[in-house]
C-alpha cells in the first residue's frame, strides 16, 4: 500500500523542490511521478506554502499579532514596496507581531517569549537541559508492556492536542489490532491560533519527544514513526532533525521520519493529517473507522500530540501516581501558552486546572484592565472576566461553554472592541475551512460577512441569523473545525452585548 502511494507521496516535496506551483511545474512533476497533472494541481492548490510561491513576507494575522500592531507592519511593508501577504496565525504569539521572510525564517518585531523556570520536578521542564540519556526508553523495555500501560492509565494522561482523550485507550487499541503493520504519527502541526507550546518542546526538549515517540512505537509494535511538523516551524524542524540523528544508537532500529507540512491549519485534525501524509489534499475523513483501526495507508495508527508524548518519559521514570498528583482537578501538569495583553507572554508549565489569574501571575501580570480571554485557541471563543476563576481544565471549561483545547490562552484588555476581535477569528476559519462540507464552507463565510456587516453598519439586525447558521454548521460538518467555527462570534455576542449594540 505504502509503495503504491509512494509517487503520490512525493508530490508535495517535489513542489517544494521546484519552488512552488509555478507555470509548468505541475506538468514536470507529472512526468517525474506518473501522477496525472490535474491531481498534482489539485494537491498543490490546497497548501498555502506551495500555492503562493511569490507571497514575499508572510505577515501573521492571528489575534495576538493583530493586537500587537500587525496592520501597522503591513502598512510599513507596503510603503517600502516589499512584497508581502497576510497569512493565518504563525504560532509565534509570544513574540508578536511576527512574519516569515520568503525563506520561511522568522521575523519578529516583538520580544522573545518566556518559558517556565527550570524545575526538575516538572515532567517537561522546558527551562531545564534536554536529557538525551534515553533512560526512560530502557526502563520501559525492562518494565514490559503491561506495566507501562498500567503507569499510563494511572497517570490519567489525556491527549494534549485538544480533545483530551485518555492516552492509554488509544495506545492499547493499536497494540491489539490484528493487522501486523502499525504506525505511530506525532502531531506537530500546531496551528491553532494562540498556541505555541509544541514549538517550545521541539526547540528545547526534542529528545523528550523522540524518547516519548520511541516508547509509544515500542508499545504499539510500530517499526516506523512519522513526526508531522508544521512547515512554518523552520527552527523547530532543525532541532528535531538533529535530535533524531543523535538518538540513533538508542532507537533499536526504529525508523523515525520527519514529514513537513505545507501550510494548512486543517492538517492538525488527525485524519486530515493522514491524508496529507499520503500526499493528498488534507481533507478530514469520516470517523469511524478511527485511525487506531485504519490510519496511515489503512493500517492501525497511534497518533498523539507532541506534548502528550513528551509527558511519557517522566511517567515511565516516576510513575503514574506521581504524574497524576501534579494536577488540580484533572491529572498532570500542563503547558499553557499565554499571550495578548500580559507582561511576559510565553509557555508556562503549571498544574492542570490553574485559574487565569494564576497563569497570568506566572506571566508577570496583566497589561491594562482585562476584559476578555480566549482559553483554548480560536475554537474556544471568548469568555468574560467573570469567568476568571474557572479552572483552566477540560471539564470546567466545557461546563463554562468553552474548552481547554490546545491551551492557547489569549488575554484582551478593555481597549479591544469584541466585534473586531470576533471578526479576526472568523476570518481565520473562513480562510482555513477545507471546503469539503457545504455547511462549514458556506457557514464560515456567512459568519465572517455577518460580523463585517455589523462593524460597517452597527445595525443589530445584521446579527439575527448567527445562531441558525451555527446550528447548520454544528449539525452538518464532518470535523471539529466546522462544529466550533462560530464560537468567536457567538461567544462575543453572548458575553459582551454592549459591544454589539444589544
Ligand atoms: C480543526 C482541528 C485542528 C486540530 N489541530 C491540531 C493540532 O494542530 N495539533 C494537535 O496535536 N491536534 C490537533 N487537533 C486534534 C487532533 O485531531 C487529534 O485529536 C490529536 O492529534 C490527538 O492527539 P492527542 O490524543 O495526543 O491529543 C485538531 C483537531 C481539529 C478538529
Ligand atoms: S467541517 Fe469544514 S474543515 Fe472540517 S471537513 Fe468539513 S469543510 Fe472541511
Amino acid at each position: 500500500m505504502e509503495r503504491k502511494g509512494a509517487q503520490r507521496q512525493r508530490i508535495l516535496d517535489l513542489l517544494e523542490h521546484h519552488g512552488g506551483l509555478r507555470p509548468g511545474v505541475a506538468a514536470t512533476i507529472s512526468e517525474q511521478t506518473g501522477v496525472p497533472e490535474a491531481d498534482i494541481y489539485g494537491v498543490a492548490t490546497f497548501y498555502t506554502l506551495v500555492n503562493r510561491p511569490d507571497a514575499g513576507v508572510r505577515v501573521c494575522q492571528g489575534l495576538t499579532c493583530k493586537l500587537a500592531g500587525a496592520d501597522a507592519r503591513i502598512a510599513e511593508l507596503a510603503q517600502l514596496g516589499t512584497p508581502h501577504t497576510p497569512v493565518s496565525c504563525l504560532g509565534q504569539c509570544d513574540r508578536a507581531p511576527v512574519a516569515l521572510d520568503p525563506e520561511l525564517e522568522l521575523v519578529s518585531w516583538g520580544q522573545r517569549g518566556a518559558v517556565t523556570p527550570d524545575d526538575p520536578e516538572l515532567p517537561m521542564n522546558l527551562g531545564g537541559a534536554d536529557d538525551a540519556s534515553y533512560a526512560a526508553l530502557s526502563r520501559a523495555r525492562e518494565m514490559g508492556a503491561e506495566a507501562v500501560l498500567d503507569a499510563l492509565k494511572e497517570s490519567g494522561l489525556q491527549g494534549r492536542g485538544g480533545a483530551g482523550f485518555p492516552a492509554h485507550i488509544k495506545w492499547n487499541a493499536v497494540r491489539h489490532e490484528e493487522e501486523p503493520t502499525h504506525y505511530v504519527v506525532v502531531n506537530a502541526d500546531e496551528s491553532e491560533p494562540g498556541t505555541f507550546k509544541d514549538r517550545e518542546v521541539l526547540l528545547r526538549r526534542p529528545h523528550l519527544l523522540v524518547e516519548g515517540t520511541a516508547i509509544a512505537a515500542w508499545y504499539a509494535k510500530a517499526d516506523v514513526a512519522y513526526i508531522y511538523i508544521r512547515g512554518e516551524f523552520t527552527d523547530a524542524r532543525r532541532s528535531i532533525e538533529a535530535a533524531i540523528e543523535a538518538a540513533q544508537p538508542h532507537l533499536d532500529g526504529l525508523d523515525v521520519r520527519i514529514a513537513v507540512g505545507h501550510g494548512a491549519y486543517i492538517c492538525g485534525e488527525e485524519t486530515a493529517l493522514l491524508e496529507a501524509l499520503e500526499g493528498k489534499r488534507g481533507m478530514p475523513r469520516h470517523k469511524p473507522p478511527f485511525p487506531t483501526q485504519q490510519g496511515l495507508w489503512g493500517k492501525p495508527t497511534l497518533m498523539n500530540n507532541v506534548e502528550t508524548l513528551a509527558c511519557v518519559p517522566a511517567i515511565v521514570m516516576r510513575g503514574g501516581a506521581w504524574f497524576s498528583s501534579l494536577g488540580r482537578n484533572e491529572p498532570g501538569s500542563k503547558l499553557y501558552c499565554l499571550s495578548g495583553h500580559v507582561q511576559r507572554p510565553g509557555v508556562y508549565e503549571l498544574p492542570l486546572g490553574v485559574t487565569l489569574d494564576e497563569l497570568v501571575a506566572a506571566g508577570g501580570g496583566y497589561v491594562g484592565t482585562p476584559k476578555a480571554f480566549s482559553p483554548g485557541g480560536a475554537s474556544s471563543g471568548f469568555l468574560p472576566m467573570s469567568s476568571r476563576d474557572v479552572p483552566l481544565d477540560f471539564k470546567s471549561l466545557a461546563a463554562a461553554g468553552s474548552m481547554l483545547g490546545s491551551a492557547g490562552v489569549v488575554v484582551l484588555n478593555d481597549t479591544v472592541d469584541m466585534g473586531l476581535a470576533a471578526k479576526w477569528q472568523q476570518v481565520f476559519f473562513e480562510d482555513e475551512s477545507c471546503g469539503q462540507c457545504a455547511p462549514c464552507r458556506i457557514g464560515c463565510s456567512i459568519q465572517r460577512q455577518t460580523v463585517d456587516r455589523w462593524l460597517d453598519s452597527r445595525d443589530p439586525s445584521m446579527l439575527e441569523h448567527v445562531a441558525d447558521v451555527h446550528w447548520e454548521m454544528e449539525e452538518g460538518s464532518i470535523c471539529g473545525l466546522g462544529m466550533t467555527a462560530s464560537a468567536p462570534l457567538r461567544s462575543a455576542m453572548q458575553h459582551f452585548p454592549e459591544d454589539f449594540g444589544t
